[in-house]
């Protein structure tokens, strides 16, 4: 009997992992039979994608597809953005009755400050069964460039500062997406850090720069969770279309990671389409007039060779296959709006960061009346690609949210701001659709509204400072990045009217990207940063304002004291835009904490940082060199709180410095626990082989572990909750790579002062 059961065992073991690759060899055998049966012209057809009007209207309002080769049963596959919603038109053929709605998740930068990888596992497959339900084979996401400046445009898409964070949780975000059998197409393969020039800027980066920052998260992400596609991005690498490098297409991503999917460019990026395809860029999206010919004339004179071709459109039929359109799945149901919505409030409460909260203000007692300012609060900023075609079906904002907690708003205050908002709407259709010009409503002037008698009415005052932007433009530094004259104005006069009173002050960000919060963070009793919270953000924000949801969410960027902080500040978007358009990368590997952290620099709130409503301690740190090599890390993290709450626990090394200068912290492991109740505690193992511990030695081209002592810090990234050390005794090489991607001149990266 034992005997069977263990035969059992071993079988449903190993049949499922039989099967899965007997089906990848059927595809690929299927794939090379498909190939043999396409006409040159077929072929090209395949590789030249569809776009705008002529998307195919089983999924309206998709941002492409590929073409359909009916003689030999080949469907087009769909292809629609985006990072935190699926974007397709809701309405089809004007059919009210059958709508398709879809999930504004948190942004991506929120969604990240969870640092919960389980978490982005369940939104990740959400938004595939969300895709595949509506007709969708491959979901434009995740996007995961690395916020290098405050100002980029798009930050709010990406995840961090930090490559081991974002590769991460980006993998999480992938194996979710592709577990409904739908691909997730990684995005923007490389370095598309800025919008200013985005479909020209050429970025001189170092090697290891690229190496360590910049291709690093890409790499986890692509060897965690193998993505069926990659999109490249529009800028130039150290003088080379990224769509057209063949040393980031082929030799690093396919030979050296063992990318085995299909890669496209991003909507008209590039110049060169022959240069596109012979680099390995299998798929043009969306198609343009007059590509076809360009191919065909390549191949008549061999600049493209037919085994180029042929590759690239195997990798697009192996992917295809994959598909629902590939396996003929015609969805049945549609998807579960609901539970999602549930799930995009929970992801929103598990990311937002208390940034303050002096004298325990937060959490709010109930039936205390609230005044509420400020804009956003009434309407919330969310992303704008998704709201601004309300691909959702609602928003919940902060006013309803509070209200639907049972607090009371004053009710003054609430008429104020709800004349104010509908004479500046536009559109008064749909409400709040011309706040994503990038904040095209300003506060209303400070002089309409009655602040003293507010103060005299309510118990606290809660401020919600707004910011929206969006791609192709980077964020300004004055009225955006910086408050304006009419936000400071309003938080100084809240904040002496309700303290005269004895009354605290709490503001609310609902932001897009960094903000300068140095200069007025001391008139606010408390600071939640709810970054752009989604469909459900109002609702998710009011839950950790009650204890609803403890705080536990963790800055994944740094908000440095000013913009002259920024280690890229003189280098963004560039020199001589109309011209050169071109930006050094001069920071080097020093992004972010990197650089805060080596160079000495204070900063407002640290990247890592957020408060809870309880207090978690840590003891007992082991360090063990295992027989292998291999680094292990233990530390135990008790709740000693009053409230239950989770904690995230984060693993720095400092690296002893030898041939290469080092950060002086570089996050190398982070984990976020189960819900701990009062007293309880956990105990939390990490394990580091000497390779996750390397720099990219442009000497030698390759990898290096340097032998020496290494320094363990466990807390955030400016301050330790618990230290410990460990030595690595030989050196760790990883290979030669080649010279690949280098800038032509030799860069001229900053370089930390000496170490004591
Ligand atoms: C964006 C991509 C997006 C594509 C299709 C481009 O402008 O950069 O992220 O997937 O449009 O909508």
């Amino acid at each position: 009997m034992r005997f069977f059961l263990k035969l059992l065992f071993f079988f449903f073991l190993y049949y499922p992992s039989r099967n899965v690759f007997a089906q990848i060899q059927n595809q690929s055998a299927e794939a090379s039979r498909l190939l043999k049966g396409l006409s040159l012209e077929e072929k090209l057809q395949l590789v030249i994608g569809i776009g705008g009007q002529a998307i195919p209207v089983k999924t309206p309002g998709a941002a492409g597809a590929t073409a359909a080769i009916p003689r030999l049963g080949i469907e087009s596959m769909v292809l629609a953005d985006g990072s935190s919603g699926l974007r397709i038109n809701p309405m089809r053929n004007n059919d009210s009755t059958h709508t398709h709605y879809t999930t504004q998740f948190p942004t991506g930068t929120l969604m990240a400050s969870s640092w919960d990888t389980e978490l982005l596992h369940q939104v990740g497959e959400a938004l595939g069964d969300e895709a595949k339900k509506n007709g969708v084979d491959i979901l434009l996401a995740p996007s995961i460039n690395i916020q290098r400046n405050p100002l980029g445009g798009r930050n709010y898409e990406y995840y961090s500062e930090d490559p081991l964070l974002t590769g991460m949780l980006a993998a999480a975000m992938i194996r979710g997406i592709q577990s409904n059998g739908v691909g997730a197409s990684l995005k923007h393969f490389a370095a598309n850090n800025q919008e200013t020039n985005r479909h020209t800027i050429n970025e001189l980066i170092s090697e290891r720069a690229l190496r360590e920052i910049y291709l690093k998260d890409f790499e986890l992400a692509v060897k965690e969770s193998s993505p069926w596609t990659v999109m490249s991005s529009y800028n130039k690498i150290n003088n080379t279309y990224a769509p057209e490098s063949f040393d980031l297409l082929t030799r690093i991503l396919r030979q050296e990671w063992g990318f085995k999917g299909m890669v496209l460019t991003d909507w008209n990026g590039g110049n060169d389409i022959i240069a596109q395809q012979n680099a390995g860029n299998d798929l043009l999206m969306p198609g343009k007039r007059g590509q076809f010919e360009t191919l065909l004339n390549a191949v008549k004179s061999g600049k493209l060779s037919l085994k180029q071709l042929d590759e690239n459109v195997l990798h697009i039929l192996t992917v295809y296959l994959k598909t629902p359109s590939g396996q003929r799945f015609k969805a049945t149901v549609p998807p579960d709006l609901d539970r999602h919505a549930a799930l995009a409030r929970t992801t929103a409460g598990d990311g937002m960061v208390l940034l303050k909260n002096n004298d325990h203000v937060l959490p709010l007692r109930t039936r205390q009346t609230i005044a509420l300012f400020g804009r956003s609060a009434y309407r919330a900023t969310t992303d704008f690609t998704t709201k601004a075609f309300a691909y959702q079906k609602y928003e919940s904002n902060l006013l309803q949210g509070l209200i639907d907690d049972g607090f009371s708003c004053d009710p003054a205050m609430v008429e104020i701001y709800h004349a104010y908002l509908k004479s500046e709407e536009k559109d008064a259709e749909r409400p709040g659709v011309d706040m994503h010009q990038a904040n095209a409503i300003k506060e209303p002037n400070i002089g309409d509204i009655d602040i003293e008698s507010a103060a005299d009415r309510a118990d606290v005052a809660i401020i919600s400072i707004g910011r929206t932007s969006n791609k192709g433009t980077d964020r300004k530094l004055d009225n955006d990045f910086n408050l304006s004259a009419g936000e400071t104005t309003l938080i100084a006069n809240i904040s002496k009217a309700f303290h005269r009173r004895n009354k605290k002050v709490v503001v609310v960000l609902n932001i897009c990207g960094v903000i300068e919060t140095a200069s007025w963070r001391d008139q606010a009793d408390a600071i939640l940063l709810a970054w752009q919270p989604g469909l459900e953000g109002g609702n998710a924000t009011a839950d950790l304002l009650l204890a609803k949801i403890n705080p536990s969410g963790k800055l994944t960027v740094t908000f440095p004291l000013s913009y002259a902080d920024v280690p890229s500040a003189a280098n963004f978007p560039g020199a001589n835009l109309s011209d050169a358009l071109t930006v050094r990368y001069q920071e080097g590997i020093y992004v972010g904490y990197r650089y805060y952290t080596s160079f000495n620099i204070p900063v407002a709130y640290p990247f890592g940082y957020g408060l809870s409503y309880t207090q978690f301690n840590y003891t007992g740190l082991s360090v063990q060199t295992l027989s292998t090599g291999d680094i292990k890390i233990s530390v135990s993290v008790k709740n000693t709180g009053s409230l239950p709450g989770r904690e995230v626990v984060e693993l720095y090394t400092r690296s002893p410095d030898k041939s290469m200068d080092k950060p002086a912290r570089e996050l190398k492991g982070f984990l976020k626990t189960k819900l701990l109740v009062p007293g309880a505690s956990v105990k939390c193992m990490f394990t580091l082989s000497p390779l996750e511990l390397a720099s990219f030695d442009t000497a030698s081209e390759g990898w290096l572990t340097e032998p020496g002592i290494y320094s363990i810090m466990i807390g955030d990234a400016a301050s330790a909750k618990i230290n410990g050390q460990f030595s690595i005794n030989k050196a760790y090489r990883s290979g030669k790579k080649g010279n690949l991607l280098a800038p032509a001149q030799s860069p001229t990266d900053i370089k930390p002062p000496a170490r004591n």
